[in-house]
């Protein structure tokens, strides 16, 4: 430790670092029991930010507990004005909260990357993943939000705020606007490897050519998948920690949109839908004068059950779709793409190259709407039914956990729902493996 502190780079993330590192070196010398320490770092470095982005306001800004995964609700009153310090004032003229009669929160750890399947194999000829080359992280210079209840906000800044104007809280992502996410030089090598896996490429029901399963193909593609400071980013749009989808075929999902005079169709490359995932990262490879075509249109509707009515009519009115154009290779998309229905235009020539990363929450009690059917038309058969027990193990285990750790005392009708859905989804699962269960195709 002593020659790790005379090494130490004199910067505010080292020392906390440093401070953590030490900690959990004395932890695993004792038998004090290991907690979320690296949770700990994000909530200091957090803390750190906001103090140099205002030594005023700092004290304004809400945390998670590491302990309970609870984020803390922002206080009703600005630190600077707030002079009465009573519990009365303090918990009872908190603002009151969008979620519905207070509905449950826990955010889990991240689930863990399992072995690579039998039948992949990872590439070694690739470059190794550094965010200093080829990140280009940038800010997207909006973003919409759903629309709940009567709260008819439907744009934010970036950062996304905890709170919107009217006191209530951000009612979740809907798109952000385009934004820089890869460096040209990520672009170049995101290609390589793409081209380098062109035998993998297959076609499917809704996309002429795609290539899945790039996560256990690749190492650099999988440090990408969880790279820190994109995790960073989305969560200061979505202001939900995220997790790779369960559902690992789903990441870096490559499309090849292939234009009608390059010998593709003229079939929009992504008809009207929802997503059957939570979150998507929608990255552009193509530059613009690569391709011609291929613009994502979203609709917005108050609620995504009216949306995926108007599909099944294949009626969307004019007045609720927004154009979204990435301006060229290595830009990006964030969207709740089970919640805002899209579409992406037909490529009229070229060939546009895109890639499509699936996120869900990290607090397991939001609403999972995952369809497993088309993992089970697309992907291997040893793989699609351990990656759907893996998703739903790691939820019942965070609820699971949420039961242990929260206060249970005298709520046996929350103890009971816990212990209902949490085998209700077990059971589920095994149907749906089994062929018991078969989810109908949503058009
Ligand atoms: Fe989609």
């Amino acid at each position: 430790m002593a020659s790790l502190e005379e090494n130490l780079e004199e910067t505010d993330e080292a020392c906390i670092r440093f401070q953590a590192d030490y900690v959990k070196h004395l932890i695993e010398k004792t038998d004090y029991p290991m907690f979320d320490i690296d949770g700990v770092i994000q909530t200091f470095h957090d803390w750190e930010h906001h103090k140099h982005e205002n030594i005023m306001t700092f004290r304004d800004k809400t945390h998670r507990s590491v302990m309970t995964g609870t984020m803390a609700p922002a206080h009703h009153t600005p630190w600077l004005k707030a002079f009465d310090d009573s519990i009365d004032c303090y918990v009872h003229k908190n603002r009151k909260s969008s979620k519905p009669h207070g509905a449950d929160s826990h955010v889990s750890i991240r689930m863990p990357f399992p072995n690579i399947p039998d039948g992949f194999v990872e590439a070694t000829n690739e470059p190794t993943w550094d965010p200093s080359v080829h990140l280009q992280l940038e800010a997207p210079a909006f973003l919409k939000t759903l629309t709940k209840g009567a709260q008819l906000c439907d744009w934010s800044k970036f950062p996304a705020p905890t709170h919107l104007e009217d006191g209530n809280e951000f009612p979740g992502l809907a798109y952000s606007a385009p934004f820089r996410l890869l460096s040209d030089e990520g672009v170049r090598a995101m290609r390589e490897i793409i081209s380098n896996n062109e035998a993998n490429t297959r076609s499917f029901e809704r996309t002429p050519k795609l290539l899945r399963g790039l996560a256990y193909r690749s190492k650099f593609i999988r440090d990408f998948l969880y790279s820190e400071e994109i995790f960073d980013h989305m969560e200061k749009m979505a202001r939900t920690p995220m997790n790779p989808h369960g559902i690992l075929m789903h990441a870096a999902q490559i499309n090849f949109g292939v234009g009608k005079k390059n010998g593709g169709s003229d079939k929009p490359t992504d008809a009207w839908h929802l997503d059957s995932v939570p979150y998507v990262l929608i990255l552009l490879l193509s530059d613009p004068e690569e391709f011609e075509g291929g613009e994502t249109k979203v609709a917005r509707y108050r609620n995504p059950e009216d949306g995926l009515a108007d599909i099944k009519k294949g009626a969307i009115p004019s007045n609720f779709v927004e154009t979204l154009k990435l301006p060229g290779a290595g830009y990006a998309m964030f969207m709740q793409g089970d919640k805002v229905p899209h579409t992406v235009m037909p490529v009229t020539s070229g060939l546009r190259l895109s890639l499509v990363n699936s996120y869900m929450s990290r607090d397991v009690f939001e609403k999972d709407q995952s369809l497993y059917r088309l993992s089970k038309i697309q992907d291997p058969s040893h793989v699609h039914p351990v990656e759907i027990a893996r998703h739903y193990a790691w939820r019942v285990q965070g609820q699971l956990d949420y039961l242990l750790k929260e206060n249970m005392w005298g709520q046996e009708d929350k103890v009971l729902k816990i212990l209902d859905d949490s085998s209700e989804s077990l059971k589920r699962t095994h149907d749906l493996i089994t062929g018991k269960i078969e989810e109908e195709a949503p058009y």
